[in-house]
């Protein structure tokens, strides 16, 4: 069965929407595999964010992704991945279709800002696979 790695963002924590993200993914049929609250380290974000470390916004990613818990997780389902993805929506808010969780509940940012977007989900089997090791080790 496919597997993907999914976070809810400090935003998403402090706004109280950890209820309603796991209801859309309980609602949507997947399978909750790994569920776990924590502290992202800028150590670990460097790695996940491997491809983001030269970009100008990368502090600002570093400050928003470590300004508070983070759910973490892995979802299993036919297809999770791309599924996933749909359901968070366009990486930023202000592209994202309403009924996605970004398209719900984020708003575009601020010029030069880092973007709070609630959410972040794998975007390949390789990256999907390659998070699951990097945070759960599994
Ligand atoms: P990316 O992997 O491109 O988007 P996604 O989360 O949709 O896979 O970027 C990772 C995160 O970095 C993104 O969710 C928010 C942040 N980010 C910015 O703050 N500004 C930007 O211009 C980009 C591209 C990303
Ligand atoms: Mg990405």
């Amino acid at each position: 069965m496919e597997q993907t790695f999914f976070i809810i963002k400090p935003d998403g924590v402090k706004r109280g929407l950890v209820g309603e993200i796991l209801t859309r993914i309980e609602r949507r049929t997947f399978t909750i595999d790994h569920l776990e609250v924590r502290m992202a380290s800028e150590e670990l974000l460097r790695k996940h964010y491997e491809d983001l470390v030269d970009r100008p916004f990368f502090p600002q990613i570093v400050d928003y992704m470590t300004s508070g818990p983070v759910v973490i997780g892995v979802i299993s389902g036919n297809d999770v991945i791309q599924t996933w993805r749909t359901m968070m929506g366009a990486t930023n808010p202000k592209d994202a279709v309403l009924g996605s969780i970004r398209g719900d509940f984020a708003q575009a940012p601020a010029d030069g800002g880092a973007t709070f977007n609630v959410v972040h989900g794998s975007d390949s089997k390789e990256s999907a696979e390659r998070e699951i090791a990097l945070w759960i080790g599994k």
